[in-house]
């Protein structure tokens, strides 16, 4: 019995990693291509393990996926692999075709000729996890009711539509081919080795380095805020007991606006790592700080900026017991603390040593 996971070194998989091998004794393959986004680092806790199996590649490389399939022999699939950030998909859009369309079609159609040669009970046991997000549904307004499974398609930005794409694709190899698929559609994540380009973390980093908090726009755009071991425990749930050709919702029924969010990171900081005690300086002026809120700073919004996103997790509550274990005050506390005990994880980020790794490994043109 293995996984194979892809992504599994960028923040989801490796927190699915992490969790799933500190349960079970089931070995894990890991695939992953080490984009910027793919970090080694977040993986120390499991090197020397033979439980875990990293191999670095791209999911897009069939010859590859058909070597590692034929060779570990997986009972499931579970597809984190992506590029994952809104904001350079609206800069620089073709990664995330390539990645998340064609890396994923390579990828279902070299799990399918895979599974189409196993046992028929090993093939009506196995599984394709596919990881999407809720920004395919589009946005709400403020009253509207939470996504639904059953909610059209409405994605609004490259990514979201790339990510919209592949679930099409997931879908149709189900209905077509009988693939035993599963997709899930989760809301932000948040916690331990959150890369420090997306809100949070960024957030938290800017913050203890006297760095502006970038708002976009007003900070009224409302998110969904779900804990990332909570997500992990999800797609375990999906994964041992989710209906094949089945969509599940899942997310943290957090919603908060951006502005609250940086503000409560603010508060949680002045009480866990005072700005006085840290002597930061406001990086624009050099003055001291008292309080880090004084370094929110409004900034132009982001083109085509989704609204309201909010998640209606009742089918997974219902057909697979799965509730949220954390509040955003509870979480959200755990990742201050998380980012404040490690900053040489934040270091390595920002320094771009995490991707000594590539060079020391292939050379200088692969880092
Ligand atoms: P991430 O950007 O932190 O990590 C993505 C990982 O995929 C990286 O390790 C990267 O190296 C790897 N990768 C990229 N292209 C690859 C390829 N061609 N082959 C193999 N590996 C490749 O992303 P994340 O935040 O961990 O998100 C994981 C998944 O969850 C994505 O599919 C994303 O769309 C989805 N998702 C994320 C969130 C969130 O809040 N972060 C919410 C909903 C859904
Ligand atoms: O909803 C799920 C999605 O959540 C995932 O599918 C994506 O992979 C993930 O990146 C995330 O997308 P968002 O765009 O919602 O996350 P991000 O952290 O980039 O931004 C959260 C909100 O904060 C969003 O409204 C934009 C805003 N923002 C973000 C950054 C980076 C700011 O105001 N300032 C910032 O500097």
């Amino acid at each position: 019995m293995t996984l194979l996971v892809t992504g599994g070194a960028g923040f989801i998989g490796a927190n699915f990693v992490l969790d799933w091998l500190s349960v079970h004794d089931e070995p894990i393959v890991n695939l992953d291509k080490l984009t910027y986004a793919g970090n080694l680092d977040n993986l120390t806790e499991v090197q020397g393990d033979a439980r875990h199996v990293f191999v670095h590649g791209d999911m897009g490389d069939r010859a590859l996926v058909r070597r590692l399939l034929e060779r570990h022999r997986p009972r499931a699939v579970l597809n984190f692999a992506a590029e994952s950030h809104v904001d350079r998909s609206i800069h620089g859009p073709e990664d995330f075709i390539q990645t998340n369309v064609v890396g994923t079609f390579r990828l279902l159609e070299e799990v399918r000729a895979y599974w189409s040669t196993l046992p028929q009970d090993e093939r009506a046991s196995f599984r394709f996890l596919h990881v999407s997000t809720d920004e395919v549904y589009g946005t709400l307004a403020p009253q509207e009711p939470a996504f639904a499974e059953s909610d059209p398609y409405e994605p609004n930005s490259p990514y979201s539509a790339s990510k919209a794409a592949s679930d099409h694709l997931v879908r149709a190899w189900h209905h077509t081919y009988g693939l035993p698929t599963l997709t899930t559609h989760c809301s932000n994540n948040y916690g331990p080795y959150h890369f420090p380009e997306k809100l949070i973390p960024l957030m938290i980093v800017h913050a203890l380095q006297g760095k502006p908090l970038p708002v976009y726009g007003d900070g009224q755009q409302v998110r969904d805020w779900l804990y990332v071991r909570d997500h992990c425990r999800a797609l375990q749930r999906v994964l041992a007991a989710g209906r094949p050709g089945q969509t599940y919702n899942i997310g943290g029924g957090q919603e908060k606006t951006n502005l609250d969010v940086v503000q409560t990171l603010c508060a949680l900081l002045d009480e866990l790592a005072p700005a006085p005690q840290r002597g930061v300086v406001d990086a624009r002026t050099g003055r001291p700080i008292q309080r880090y809120a004084e370094l929110i700073t409004h900034v132009p919004d982001r083109p085509g900026h989704d609204r309201r996103y909010a998640i209606d997790a009742r089918k997974i509550e219902r057909e697979l017991g799965w509730r949220p274990a954390e509040t955003f005050d509870t979480g959200i506390r755990k990742t201050v603390q998380w980012y404040l005990a490690h900053p040489q994880w934040v270091q390595r980020c920002q320094s771009g040593a995490y991707r000594d790794w590539l060079a020391r490994q292939y050379g200088a043109s692969m880092a």
